[in-house]
């Protein structure tokens, strides 16, 4: 698959998302098989200000390649001006406009999905970044704003292609649904139906199965892994199984899960500090270990770990156990209390 000149080995992508998909985690998912990843949304505002906050958003190490930077806002110079800013410091694959995003405090600026009820707004939007650079622009759209203008999309969609736009990612629930109800994937096949550039199918793929079901049912070109991905980074080295036509994949047992997350914690460190990574890592535990015996036990104990050392301590632990007596159960509470006691911290 190409966007524009750039060559793309797999079809299935991660995400953006906002407090998560950083540097780390998008290594990761590179190297179990995502085709393609992005930064979580930047505003041109915060690039325009320099704010260094932003900026750190947007560091990602050439391994990460291709990578597209997404960018939201509502002011077609300031998200021009963004747009050459970026391209000059980052030079990143594509760059990403966020037409989709309903959270309130983006969509009360009238940015991301807000846009989608100002057409003529977001025409401009999209004109003005693609005419200010070189790098290939691309967009992601929700469905609509609500349900009385929920076929917005299939506007939008050709104007954006129109615009220069050279992919588009549609992830068919309105902004007014969030995450209710189900992704309409009809939505997804009538659009690619009507571009010649390339449609990412995205919303609701939540086992390998589905990305297959979503290509085959759609003809989109490639599938976009949210939520699915979050502590489970194999979804794309399965999605790629499926998609070179084999029936099955192989599951990752618990003992792999706890090494992944001790991996991942080991790269969060690499930029951020102890107290900083502790808060990112609990947002992914519950995650990691899904499918283990007493994960609610495990994940109440890591979550409530003042220390990192302490946690990667008992991921150790565990992961040893695991090894060394598979059919034993897990005496959580010895685990971790043999660990704090070792450290002389306390759990609460
Ligand atoms: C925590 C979180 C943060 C998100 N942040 C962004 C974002 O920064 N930009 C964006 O375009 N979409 C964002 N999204 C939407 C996802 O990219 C995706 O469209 C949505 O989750 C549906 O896909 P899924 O069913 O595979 O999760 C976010 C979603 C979640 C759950």
């Amino acid at each position: 698959m190409k966007i524009d000149s750039i060559s793309i080995k797999s079809t299935v992508f991660l995400a953006p998302m906002a407090g998560y998909t950083n540097s780390p985690f998008r290594q990761i998912c590179k190297e179990k098989g995502a085709g393609f990843v992005f930064t979580e949304f930047v505003s041109s505002e915060g690039i325009i200000r320099e704010s260094q906050k932003t900026f750190e958003y947007l560091q990602f190490i050439e391994s990460e390649r291709p990578i597209g930077i997404q960018l939201f806002g509502h002011n077609p110079e300031s998200m021009a001006e963004a747009a050459r800013i970026i391209e000059d410091r980052y030079k990143p694959d594509v760059i990403d406009l966020n037409f989709g995003c309903s959270v309130r405090k983006v969509v009360k600026k009238n940015a991301g999905a807000a846009l989608l009820k100002d057409i003529g707004l977001l025409e401009s939007v999209a004109q003005s970044v693609v005419k200010a650079v070189k790098t290939p622009v691309t967009a992601k759209i929700r469905s609509g704003w609500n349900h009385h203008q929920s076929i917005v999309a299939i506007e939008v969609a050709q104007i954006l292609e129109n615009a220069g736009v050279k992919a588009l990612t549609i992830h068919p629930r309105t902004a007014s649904d969030g995450y209710r109800n189900t992704a309409d994937w009809n939505m997804i096949a009538e659009i690619k139906n009507m571009l010649s550039i390339p449609v990412i199918g995205n919303g609701d793929i939540k086992v390998p199965e589905d990305a297959l079901r979503m290509k085959e049912s759609t003809g989109c070109d490639a599938v976009m892994i949210g939520r699915a991905a979050i502590g489970n980074p194999w979804i794309f080295e399965q999605v790629n199984h499926l998609f070179e036509g084999n029936t099955n994949y192989h599951e990752p047992d618990l003992s792999v899960k706890l090494d992944m997350c001790i991996q991942h914690i080991t790269r969060e460190k690499q930029y951020a500090d102890d107290d900083h990574v502790n808060r990112i890592m609990k947002k992914y535990y519950r995650h990691y270990i899904h499918g283990f015996p007493n994960a609610s036990e495990i994940r109440n104990h890591l979550v409530n770990s003042k220390s990192l050392d302490d946690t990667v301590s008992a991921l150790q632990e565990i992961r040893n156990h695991i090894l060394n007596y598979p059919t034993q159960i897990i005496h959580v509470k010895d685990i971790f209390k043999k660990i704090t006691s070792f450290r002389g911290k306390s759990f609460s």
